[in-house]
């Protein structure tokens, strides 16, 4: 009998491949060497459920030679695949807006009075997943222009995910993951499709002031430039050792302005870490001025 033809636009049927402990010790390893993230041991199901789609488009029938492929090197898009694969994006508009709250209220008003009411603010969105939290930024600041006429901003955002940078870019989303806009931002910062399709699109004028590029956290050097009046890093951290958390932090605080501020994610903190970061709200930490400090 002769194997079907390949039928178009269609898919080898699903396999039930699973993964060895050893393949997944060895792919677990060099995961966290690549993007920091620990594989913890129960998360072999997990492992094997999501990277099941990379067997079935690259033909393979098995883990161990997936797991050969990507460690011998120099399949460097391969890589990129499986990161898009294994991150977690959960991320939403406005989420945990208390962050928001305490930039308005507190810190762009601190920032400002230092410098006599007139000043660029530069915010750095630092696993941007697809796009909401630096958009969310670019409406709180925007909001805050008004008011505030000599504060300027640049929102910087960055992910290791070339996936989620694509959806970022294109600023595009279901109507319903932007229920969390208040009324009145929505109005002025949304479009929505002209065919009626429940998509709204962020406005040319936010999408200009939102700079995306690839960046990995592990990266020994971020080459940010000048100094950064805050640094969103929210829900990445817990994926990743201490040992790595500690020097992202160090890189943190020397990217930062003194009196400059960090936002980590609700189950994260710095407790435990020799940073020159004090706590100033919930989740929220402010670089220490030394030099004021020394006076
Ligand atoms: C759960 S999302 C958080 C999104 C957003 N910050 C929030 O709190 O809503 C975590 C993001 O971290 C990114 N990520 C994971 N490892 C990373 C790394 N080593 N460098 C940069 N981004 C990373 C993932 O691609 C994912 O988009």
């Amino acid at each position: 009998m002769h194997p079907s033809p390949p039928d178009p636009g269609w898919l080898a049927p699903l396999t039930g491949a699973q993964i060895s402990d050893a393949d997944f010790a060895r792919l677990g390893a060099f995961i966290e060497s690549v993007c920091g993230i620990q594989v913890a041991a129960g998360k072999k199901i997990m492992l094997e459920g999501r990277l099941r789609r990379r067997l079935r488009q690259l033909g393979l029938d098995n883990f161990s030679d997936y797991t050969n492929r990507v460690l011998a090197g120099g399949d460097e898009a391969e890589v990129r695949l499986m990161i898009d694969e294994i991150s977690t994006n959960k991320t939403d508009f406005f989420r945990e807006s208390h962050h928001f709250d305490y930039l308005t209220t507190q810190a762009l008003p601190a920032l400002l009075r230092e410098s006599g009411g007139q000043r660029l603010v530069r915010i750095w969105s630092a696993a941007c997943s697809s796009g909401e939290e630096p958009f969310t930024l670019a409406m709180v600041l925007s909001e805050a222009a008004l008011v505030s006429p000599g504060l300027s901003f640049q929102i910087l955002a960055s992910d290791i995910s070339t996936e989620m940078l694509s959806r970022a870019r294109a600023a595009t989303y279901d109507a319903v993951t932007v229920e969390p806009v208040p009324l009145a931002l929505r109005q002025k910062y949304l479009l929505r499709r002209r065919d009626g399709t429940p998509q709204v699109r962020v406005v040319p004028t936010l999408r200009d002031r939102v700079r995306f590029r690839r960046l990995n956290l592990m990266d020994s050097d971020y080459a940010l430039g000048p100094p950064l009046e805050a640094i969103f890093c929210r829900n990445v951290f817990i994926y990743f050792s201490r040992r790595l958390q500690s020097e992202i932090l160090d890189r943190f605080v020397s990217n930062l302005v003194p009196g400059g501020y960090l936002f980590l994610g609700h189950s994260e903190s710095i407790n435990g870490f020799d940073v020159a970061l004090t706590q100033v709200a919930p989740t929220v930490y402010c670089k220490v001025d030394v030099k004021r400090r020394r006076k």
